[in-house]
């Protein structure tokens, strides 16, 4: 026989009774936040209700992004990027491995730091550091990218040099260090190894060989990026509004990896010595977009931040095509997860492992169209609804369309090398378009050189612009007063007018 038990119960009871009716949504008073000291991100698709992000009832400011190529990753960390500047002035570096948002944060009036283009990091720097833990910090490095670990003696050996190049420069190594004294370089350290080699009485002279030849990789002649005397002062990068360090141009992941790792933990220590207060709002952002083993490597920075959770005023955005690049202690750990569109199976699994959400949330997540998100978000109380809802749409920022001038056709190969002539110029579609009307072009006109602009991505050579710019009917007195305008040289643009050819058309 069954037994069937009634009871009276106050509809409010129903309600936090999450067996009867699980809730798909948090409550409304959860999802808004204090318009001060939050960002507005989208609506939710069930309810609709707007949802605005804040870091003061989580965890910690961490997130994680993932989503397949288009999703719409880096439009929602541009978005809330500007947003977070808005609210709580909160500066941003992007660690930018591919270069994608280098023309956004010009566009934005923000500074680019382009390395192996002109900039230069030191990786012995010590910003404010004692010698001794950025001399573990560098062999931490070498450990994660190279294969120093596996040689014992090797890594002793470098790290005493390291160690003694410091020293021979004048630092206590257990002391920070006094302000203004110029560190030693990677070619000091490389240096000692040499004369140690060469006075010949160390034991196992091929360990010694190989310690050489495993920094060399970093420091040879032309890719010398990390030592040299530094361009930039990471120490006071936090505090740059937006900075956008474009590791583009570096030769190799390697390169690449050295130095995201070497700016996380630059800005960690700096953060640190500065402490978490939840009055003082969020300092600022880090964005670490596809950065490989950087967000993968358990000895990472990046993996000891989002563990160490509140500690730091600073948030870390770790952004992914590929969720199985981001440790999963990552994804544990983050208070926010935005996971936009997903298609690999394999993926999918990985993330509901590292975030649990429901098999009904896993097929929205696969049906996604662009900009269309679940976010996962890891409360300081335990509360008792889902934590993980969807998003109708990330509402950003209208995207700018960046079309960029390259002068590479129109530049001597010894002026290119000597890199004193600018060599593109930018410029957002409407400022663009406005230049256009100004010298009086038709609107088919108009619409023709945009065309024209997109079908080569929106990146067109000096000469085959001027080209086009003819054919639109535009006076060579208004193409010399556009080249003016770009501040070329009154030479130059006599050159450059000479060889388009324009002016016998
Ligand atoms: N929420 C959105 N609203 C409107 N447009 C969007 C939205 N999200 C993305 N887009 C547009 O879709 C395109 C792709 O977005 P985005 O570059 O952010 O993708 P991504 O996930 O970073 O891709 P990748 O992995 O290749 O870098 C861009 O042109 C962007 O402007
Ligand atoms: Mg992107």
């Amino acid at each position: 026989m069954t037994l069937l038990k009634l009871q009276h119960i106050m509809s409010n009871e129903i309600a936090k009774r999450s067996f009867f009716s699980r809730p798909p949504e948090p409550p409304a008073g959860v999802l808004l936040s204090d318009p001060f000291q939050s960002i507005f991100i989208g609506t939710t698709k069930i309810f609709r209700v707007p949802f605005t992000w804040s870091y003061l009832n989580l965890t910690n400011p961490h997130i994680s992004v993932v989503g397949i190529t288009g999703a719409g990753k880096s439009f929602f960390v541009k978005t809330l990027l500007i947003r977070a500047s808005y609210v709580w002035n909160t500066n941003a570096i992007i660690v930018d491995w591919a270069g994608e948002y280098k023309s956004w944060v010009k566009q934005t009036g923000g500074t680019v730091v382009s390395l192996a283009k002109g900039d230069y990091l030191n990786i012995l720097d010590l910003s404010g550091m004692k010698p001794i833990d950025r001399t573990k910090q560098i062999i931490n490095s070498l450990d994660i990218l190279t294969d120093i670990s596996q040689y014992p003696e090797q890594k002793r050996i470098t790290e005493e040099a390291i160690e003694q190049a410091y020293t021979n420069s004048g630092f206590e190594l257990p002391e920070r260090p006094p302000e203004g004294k110029e560190p030693p370089t990677l070619k000091d350290v490389i240096a000692l190894l040499q004369e140690k080699l060469q006075e010949g009485t160390y034991e196992y002279p091929s360990e010694l060989e190989n310690a050489i030849y495993r920094l060399r990789q970093f420091a040879r002649e032309g890719e010398d990026y990390f030592a040299r005397k530094s361009t930039i002062d990471l120490g006071k990068i936090a505090q740059s509004g937006l900075v956008d360090i474009d590791l583009s141009s570096l030769p190799d992941e390697r390169f690449r990896g050295l130095a995201a790792l070497f700016i996380l933990q630059t800005l960690k220590e700096k953060m640190r010595s500065e402490g978490w207060s939840e009055t003082k709002g969020l300092k600022a952002i880090v964005v670490l977009d596809e950065a490989w083993k950087v967000a993968s490597d358990e000895k990472s920075d990046a993996i000891m931040i989002v563990r160490e959770g509140r500690k730091y005023q600073f948030g870390l955005i770790v952004a992914s095509q590929n969720p199985t690049d981001i440790n999963e202690a990552i994804f544990s750990n983050v208070g926010t997860s935005f996971i936009l569109r997903i298609k690999f199976e394999k993926f999918m699994n990985y993330l509901q492992g590292s975030l649990n959400f429901s098999n009904y949330i896993r097929s929205e997540i696969s049906k996604f169209g662009v900009g269309q998100a679940a976010v996962g978000m890891a409360f300081q109380t335990a509360l008792r609804f889902p934590d993980t809802f969807l998003l109708e749409k990330i509402h950003g920022e209208e995207p700018l369309y960046v079309y960029t001038l390259d002068m590479s056709d129109s530049l001597t190969q010894s002026e290119l090398s000597a890199n004193l002539i600018q060599r593109d110029y930018q410029f957002e579609k409407d400022e663009l378009k406005n230049k256009f009307i100004e010298y009086n072009m038709s609107s088919e006109g108009i619409d023709a050189m945009f065309a024209e602009m997109d079908a080569q991505g929106r990146n067109i050579k000096m000469l085959e612009f001027l080209k086009q710019l003819k054919g639109n009917g535009i006076t060579i007195a208004n193409v010399v007063g556009f080249l003016k305008s770009l501040s070329i040289e009154d030479q130059l643009i006599t050159r450059i007018i000479s060889s388009s050819g324009i002016e016998n058309g």
